[in-house]
């Protein structure tokens, strides 16, 4: 057998090859290994494994699977204290303690908000409110170094009942997302008919006065659904290479209208990617619309009595199979 090459010289002689490259967080180690400076970090390799890394091997899936369903049982174990009344904290300690781990075991933190705080986006704040009637828990596990990324909004009897229908409809929409997934679509395109059928859903629940693409147009929807609706995930909860061009690199990047969204390349078989639209009541996003040009399309009496609620998003992971997709998700977390 080959013999690693842990002789001083013969390592030399690998370093300077040219066939060796160092891609990591301490570029300074490789110098001192002597590996040639052009072979550090080389942007034409990392771009190369950017773009292969959105396509997952069965056991990457496995991996992200088995991530999700470990988190279903945190999700179960949230929603039951949740019920009883408990607080945000915890509602986040039951989820760590049904997974069975830490805090820093996590993909990343998790996003537990009741009522109004649904509102903000990434809410990791103190955590200290109870007996609420809306929950909105944004929260993974990790396998083999995998995550899983899974969010879900659930209500009490107490909800507004116009909230909790908005609810369903959202979980509507987000599963007829999901049956949209199929290879060769741009990700953009699925982007866009969440936004169509946020408008609808919207526009039935008399929030605003217009549907489909003449609110989307306007970006009547926009306040409502700010974020993109999805991410490649793997190793990193917002994996690599969503916005790359070509296995050679270059960005392809989002249209003006949507410059948030991750995810600009065409759905392919094997990738894995979260669908997660949502609905919020962000004051900030909607103040400018209660003064301007396209106040009139909004019913306000309606939105300001929701704004208490916060907000709704549901969230699935999902691997692109050759005929549509396969939920990572559904089979674990209701
Ligand atoms: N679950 C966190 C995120 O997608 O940003
Ligand atoms: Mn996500």
């Amino acid at each position: 057998m080959k013999q690693a090459p842990d002789e001083p010289a013969a390592w030399k002689e690998l370093a300077h090859s040219g066939r060796v490259a160092f891609l990591g967080d301490d570029p300074h180690a490789a110098q001192v290994h002597g590996i040639a400076p052009g072979c550090i970090q080389p942007l034409a390799l990392l771009a190369r494994l950017d773009w292969d890394r959105a396509y997952k091997t069965p056991y990457e899936v496995a991996c992200i699977e088995s991530a999700g369903a470990l988190a279903a049982k945190g999700h179960k174990a949230a929603r039951s204290a949740f019920v009883e009344g408990a607080s945000e904290l915890e509602i986040h300690h039951a989820y760590l303690e049904a997974v069975g781990c830490v805090d820093k075991d996590l993909p990343y933190e998790t996003i537990v908000c009741l009522d109004e705080k649904g509102a903000i986006l990434h809410y990791t704040g103190k955590r200290a409110q109870k007996h609420g009637k809306v929950l909105l828990i944004d929260a993974g596990a990790k396998v083999n170094g995998y995550g899983s990324d899974i969010t879900r909004t659930w209500t009490t009897a107490k909800a507004d009942a116009p909230f909790m229908e908005l609810v369903n409809g959202l979980d509507r929409v987000q599963q007829e997302l999901c049956a949209l997934v199929s290879p060769g679509k741009p990700y953009l395109e699925l982007h866009h008919a969440a936004h169509l059928k946020i408008a609808d859903l919207l526009h039935g629940a008399g929030l605003i006065q217009k549907g489909g693409a003449e609110a989307v147009e306007l970006g009547l929807t926009h306040p409502f659904f700010p974020h993109g609706l999805g991410h490649f995930l793997g190793i990193q909860v917002h994996d690599v290479g969503g916005r790359q061009k070509s296995p050679d690199g270059g960005l392809l990047a989002p249209p003006p209208q949507y410059p948030y969204l991750r995810t600009t390349r065409a759905i392919e078989i094997d990738q894995v990617f979260t669908i997660e639209p949502g609905i919020y009541f962000i004051e900030m996003l909607l103040r400018p619309h209660r003064a301007g040009k396209t106040k009139e399309h909004f019913d306000w009496a309606k939105i300001d009595r929701l704004m208490p609620c916060g907000g709704i998003r549901i969230e699935d992971d999902v691997v692109v199979t050759r005929d549509g997709h396969r939920n990572l998700t559904r089979p674990h977390v209701g």
